[in-house]
């Protein structure tokens, strides 16, 4: 998915008003960000004249109550809640921009394939070929419980579950091919019946008939995400994926999922250009390096002492209000294990900090520290980007994390560094296509 070695971009528009963002000057508290899509639309806008690929929203369907016992903390907090569903935004944001592409998540643990294949499908024919998806299989105990489960299904087995799924749901898209619409009025056809196939599939967990009762839409299939880290994360990405999302925190790190991934494509019968890596990472645009510093330390005195530890809550199912003085992340590896939930998250904390820090004072700085950073002057930050992307070997990018500022953040991005990366000939001046596809393979 990524066949040339430009730097291609992306930004995660999931949290931009929440997680205490809402508190610092320049967010618009009392603004109706789910009620109209103006902010939306400027952000499409905006990501378009960098010639960013991709625009992405996660998505997890819970309230959670890890911290503390209850979901005090996030709700009072704005700690990755509220949760939209925010497909409706996405045709409002395509039809005021032509290049850049929309990732949606939809979780292959609690939806069905079909249904799935059918809004992408409908998603792809409104967004001009414009739509990739994120196939999650949801770690968070306060989803299921919206689902209707008692107990999370276990890791392992929701990736058996996501196996089956994106089995089915390629075979659906693929069900009408690609020039099977006639449209012919003399003759009275309008499609070809040859070309439109059953697939019935019958499985451990989904029987399926078929075809997909709708036309072919632009790309066929949407790009896929899959943001595994797991062994059976990497397993099914390399199965099925275009893209991988991806939050190592160090550059040896990086490389060493590049080569595990690589490896895991050879036994699929794929190769390493097949799939494209971006990278998360947070970037901090300044004058100097001690204004960034300064930025950072603005957005800490912002937020409750105990942010991190309701984040880290949340995202790995145990209470961390409970960490003792002295507890490190090692003394929770059983706990987090048994949760089954985001084990692939968890694990790289483990092997990348620094094994004699309190999970009091990692918890202090995870809101800045939990993913890679880049922060400085933009070209300090291309000389950074440049370093990681060449070192993991130069396949994907970088998907923008959470910055200190919804908008602010976005244009800052857009307007000094990415000139700079297009400068020095690592990210492309124009799109190379009308498609996500061809553009992220330019
Ligand atoms: C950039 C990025 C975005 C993600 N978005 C979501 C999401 O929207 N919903 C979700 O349930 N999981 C999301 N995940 C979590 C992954 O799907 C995955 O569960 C996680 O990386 C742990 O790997 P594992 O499932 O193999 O243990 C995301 C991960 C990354 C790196």
């Amino acid at each position: 998915m990524a066949h040339s070695r430009n730097i291609h971009l992306a930004a995660d528009l999931s949290f931009l008003h929440t997680d205490y963002l809402w508190r610092l000057p320049g967010s618009w508290i009392g603004y109706p960000y789910y009620g109209t899509s103006e902010f939306y639309e400027d952000v499409a806008r905006l990501a378009e004249r960098g010639i960013m690929d991709m625009l992405f929203f996660g998505d997890t369907g819970g309230t959670s109550e890890d911290f503390g016992g209850t979901h005090d903390a996030v709700v009072r907090l704005g700690a990755k809640w509220p949760r939209h569903d925010m497909t409706p935004m996405i045709p409002l944001m395509a039809r005021v921009t032509k290049g850049v592409g929309f990732a949606m998540t939809m979780s292959t643990t609690y939806h069905h394939p079909f249904h799935c294949a059918r809004v992408f499908n409908a998603l792809d024919h409104v967004t001009r070929g414009r739509i990739a998806w994120n196939a999650v299989t949801s770690a968070y105990k306060a989803e299921a419980a919206n689902y209707g489960f008692d107990v999370m299904m276990d890791h392992d087995q929701r990736y058996e579950r996501a196996q089956e799924f994106l089995k089915v749901a390629c075979a659906l898209w693929d069900s009408i091919e690609p020039d099977a619409f006639v449209g012919d009025r003399d003759q009275g056809i309008y499609c070809d019946p040859a070309k439109v196939h059953r697939i019935d599939h019958r499985g451990d967990y989904f029987n399926v008939r078929g075809p997909l009762p709708a036309l072919p839409s632009p790309q066929q299939r949407p790009v896929i995400i899959q943001a595994g880290l797991s062994g059976p994360g990497m397993k099914l990405a390399a199965d099925y994926a275009d893209l991988q999302f991806s939050t190592r925190r160090t550059l040896p790190s990086m490389q060493q999922h590049r080569r595990a991934l690589d490896e895991k494509l050879a036994e699929a019968g794929r190769s390493p250009r097949d799939i494209g890596v971006l990278w998360s990472i947070r970037v901090q645009v300044a004058t100097s390096a001690s204004e960034a510093r300064a930025k950072e330390a603005a957005y800490l005195a912002a937020v409750p002492p105990e942010a991190g530890l309701v984040e880290m809550s949340q995202q790995f199912g145990v209470d961390f209000s409970q960490a003792r003085e002295d507890m490190t992340l090692a003394d929770f590896a059983d706990a987090v294990a048994s949760q089954k939930g985001n084990l692939g998250t968890f694990e790289e904390l483990l092997k990348t900090v620094d094994p004699k820090q309190t999970v009091r004072e990692f918890g202090s700085r995870f809101m800045v520290d939990r993913i890679l950073v880049a922060s400085g002057t933009p070209a300090e930050i291309v000389d950074r980007l440049e370093e990681l992307h060449e070192g993991s070997g130069a396949n994907g990018g970088f998907i923008l994390g959470r910055g200190f500022s919804a908008m602010d953040n976005i244009r800052e991005f857009v307007e000094l560094v990415v000139p700079e990366l297009q400068k020095r000939g690592l990210s492309k001046t124009k799109y190379a296509g009308s498609t996500l596809r061809e553009n992220l393979n330019a």
